[in-house]
């Protein structure tokens, strides 16, 4: 099954619950999913791969860690997961990106694609995913499995808030992806929303509805 890191830093928690309330504008909202965007990342790059290198500081030289290997692939899931992607850029600003045009078919709960345009050596990269939302899964396993089919190995997924119904279906879909999320929330509604949730991340996101 794959590893669920749950980030329960105050600040994450703070924003998330701002992010929750139905009265948060659209700004806000945007601004608060960039924030957490940043502080998600934080987290899913912790043990990231480093390499000593000789640096001369003002008194002298030394040797200083410095990140090693291939440069990360992002891979927002658009729409929504766009909200992460600046926050995370701010960090790792050498960082490609992967564009994965997902929508959920309303009735069917399926993933439809629409739009996959990945840097041509993704494979040899490590990438993480990013979707605010993990609801059934289906958006996410389809986004991933799409990476896998074009050779990627290393694969992280990102999302501020998980049913448990999508994450069980998510470890036994992927069980070598681990998952790094905000919350894991109490269930699915009948259409296939997070409760309590947050109601449609891209419609909050854009103000499209
Ligand atoms: C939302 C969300 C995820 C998906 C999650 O996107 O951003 O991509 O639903 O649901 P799932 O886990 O059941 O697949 P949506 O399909 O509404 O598209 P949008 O981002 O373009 O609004
Ligand atoms: N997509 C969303 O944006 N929100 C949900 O609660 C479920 C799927």
């Amino acid at each position: 099954m794959s590893q669920v890191h749950v980030v329960s830093h105050p600040l994450v928690q703070h924003k998330l619950t701002l992010m929750r309330d139905v009265a948060t504008s659209t700004k806000a909202f945007r601004q608060l999913l960039n924030e957490i965007g940043m502080l998600l990342c934080y987290e899913v790059t912790r043990d990231l791969p480093t390499e000593m290198v000789e640096v001369q500081t003002p008194l002298g030289p030394t040797r200083q860690p410095q990140l090693s290997g291939k440069k990360l692939v992002f891979a927002p899931i658009l729409r929504a997961g766009v909200g992460f992607l600046d926050g995370m850029l701010d960090l790792v600003p050498s960082a490609r990106v992967a564009h994965i045009g997902l929508y959920r078919d309303p009735k069917t709960l399926q993933a439809v694609e629409y739009y996959f345009k990945a840097p041509a050596d993704v494979a040899e990269r490590l990438v993480i995913v990013m979707d605010p939302m993990l609801a059934t899964a289906n958006s996410a396993i389809a986004a991933i499995e799409r990476l896998q089919e074009r050779g990627v190995k290393d694969i992280r997924f990102v999302c501020l808030l998980a049913a448990p119904e999508g994450l069980a279906k998510f470890q036994s879909a992927l069980p070598d992806v681990p998952i790094w999320t905000a919350a894991i929330d109490e269930c699915l509604n009948d259409h296939g929303y997070i409760v309590p949730g947050l109601g449609d991340a891209g419609d909050r996101m854009y103000g499209t509805r």
